[in-house]
């Protein structure tokens, strides 16, 4: 199991709206004692650094700056932002092409530095992506972690949490599968404060119907955001630091993220978005959810598809 360094440090590589978000969350939470920032065009790692570095005498001592591959040797974490985001009208997975070539390059020189510690992966499309980083790292897959469907869980949370009128952190739920078109809410599994969110409904007069509305506004989410302001960064930059917290803090926290199947629902070698103990050692275990008949078909049509998408671009 990786041990945490005495000196936290994490690596973001990549850093564009997300990851720029992802660096002021880190620094805001005071995540780490380091975090160095690497980006193709360098000048904008330097102007965050410098410009972060001015939020730290109002926030907690964490030492910040623009630098190269080699910080990636004893860091913690390394974060990878990096790769084309997704513009309007365009799907997760019509990015593929455009970022694998990216992401497994730069897996390379990471790991070429002699890393070690576990790898948060954020680019999309991200369970392909973390795919590819697993592969081409030839990591244990516990030290590969996907932000997976911890921003539609997020996502669904907030949409619950406004209909039911309670905080979302009161609301256990999970969006599962692909972070995208094919996710789908565990409703079966949920509950708000123990009671079963099913038996909650009934009591309230909900009809399910309006259920499957609100997982369909959440699985559309990011489309309707991008369509207004072009991209989306606050949620799954929040989404990311709180992985990396649970990592940094080795709290054995459980997370809705993507992790790589090893037997979970009945599949393999493939990342899906499922609940997992998260810590130091990166995915401690993972959490299979019990699911409905129609949760497993839709948990089927995620692994078919994401299964497509890696053999199509021969991984
Ligand atoms: C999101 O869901 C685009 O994957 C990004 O916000």
């Amino acid at each position: 199991m990786k041990m945490l360094s005495d000196h936290q440090k994490v690596v973001l590589i990549g850093d564009g709206a997300v990851g720029s978000a992802f660096a002021y969350a880190m620094v805001n939470q005071g995540l780490s004692e380091e975090l160095v920032i690497i980006n193709h065009t360098e000048s904008k790692a330097i102007g965050d650094a410098m410009d972060l570095e001015d939020a730290i005498p109002n926030l907690s001592p964490l030492r910040i700056d623009a630098g190269d591959y080699s910080a990636c040797k004893d860091a913690d974490i390394v974060v990878l932002c990096a790769g084309a985001p997704q513009k309007d009208g365009e799907t997760r997975l019509q990015l593929v092409t455009k970022n694998i070539k990216i992401v497994t390059d730069i897996t390379k020189k990471v790991v070429e530095t002699g890393f070690n510690g576990i790898f948060i992966v954020a680019a999309n499309p991200v369970d392909v992506m973390a795919y590819a980083v697993l592969k081409q790292s030839g990591f244990p897959s516990e030290q590969v972690i996907s932000s997976g469907t911890s921003l539609d869980t997020a996502r669904l949370k907030v949409a619950l949490a406004k209909r039911f009128n309670v905080d979302p952190q009161d609301i256990n739920v999970n969006i599962l599968g692909e972070h995208g078109d094919s996710e789908f809410a565990a409703y079966s599994s949920a509950n708000i404060s123990g009671i079963p969110l099913l038996s909650l409904i009934s009591q309230k007069g909900i009809n399910l119907q309006e259920l499957f509305d609100i997982e369909n506004q959440v699985r559309n989410k990011a489309y309707r955001i991008i369509s207004k302001k072009g991209a989306t960064y606050y949620g799954v930059a929040t989404a990311i630091a709180r992985i990396a917290k649970a990592i940094l803090r080795d709290e054995s926290a459980v997370l809705t993220v993507g992790c790589c199947l090893e037997g979970a629902y009945g599949y393999n070698d493939i990342y899906i978005g499922t609940p997992a103990v998260i810590g130091a050692g990166g995915i401690e275990s993972i959490i299979e959810l019990p699911l409905n008949v129609l949760e497993k078909n839709e948990m089927e049509t995620s692994v078919t598809t994401l299964k497509k998408v890696i053999s199509d671009a021969l991984l």
